[in-house]
């Protein structure tokens, strides 16, 4: 017997901007799921931003479009509660070290008590091990290249605004 059901996961996260490292879950994971989401949401732990949410989603829609099985949106609220709107049956997310897994694992397991949704942690490429947004955004701050971490589009973009932060 055939069947026709989708297997549809989320990559969550703030996206602040995309950079290589997310990039590599994320083509990992359609190699493993029929579609994939990119979805932007709201870190309470993260306030300072580059980018709006609309800018964030426009960058993930530009580079991920190799992939017709990717589509990026943004949700407010809970994980849990946009994954059940959208119907995924899990979260795909990138493990670079020990302290992430400390930082993902009580997600992991707060998200299955609240309702089920699976987590599925993927240990990221080696070499995007060291490339954070944050690190992104504080080497492109300080004069710093940021080409090897984002790709060309995204660099350009945080150059800008980079560029527009300076003259504030
Ligand atoms: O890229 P990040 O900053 O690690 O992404 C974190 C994100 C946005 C995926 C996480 O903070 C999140 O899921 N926020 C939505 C609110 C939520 O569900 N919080 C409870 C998690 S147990």
């Amino acid at each position: 017997m055939t069947s026709t059901a989708t297997s549809r996961v989320v990559c969550p996260g703030s996206f602040d901007p995309i950079t290589h490292g997310h990039l590599d879950i994320i083509g990992r994971a359609t190699r493993m799921f029929d579609e994939v989401v990119v979805s932007i949401g709201a870190n309470s732990t993260k306030p300072s931003q580059m980018f709006t949410v609309e800018e964030r989603l426009a960058m993930i829609t530009e580079v991920c479009a190799r992939w017709p099985q990717v589509r990026a949106v943004s949700f407010t609220g809970l994980l849990v509660d946009h994954c059940a709107e959208i119907g995924a049956l899990g979260v795909v997310k990138g493990l670079r070290s020990a302290t992430d897994f400390d930082y993902e694992l009580p997600m992991a397991h707060l998200n299955r008590q609240m309702s089920g949704l699976e987590t599925i942690l993927l240990p990221t490429a080696q070499e995007w091990s060291a490339v954070s947004s944050t690190m992104v955004r504080e080497i492109s701050r300080f004069g710093g290249d940021i080409s090897a971490l984002v790709p060309p589009t995204v660099a350009e973009q945080v150059t800008a605004r980079v560029r527009v932060e300076g003259q504030r």
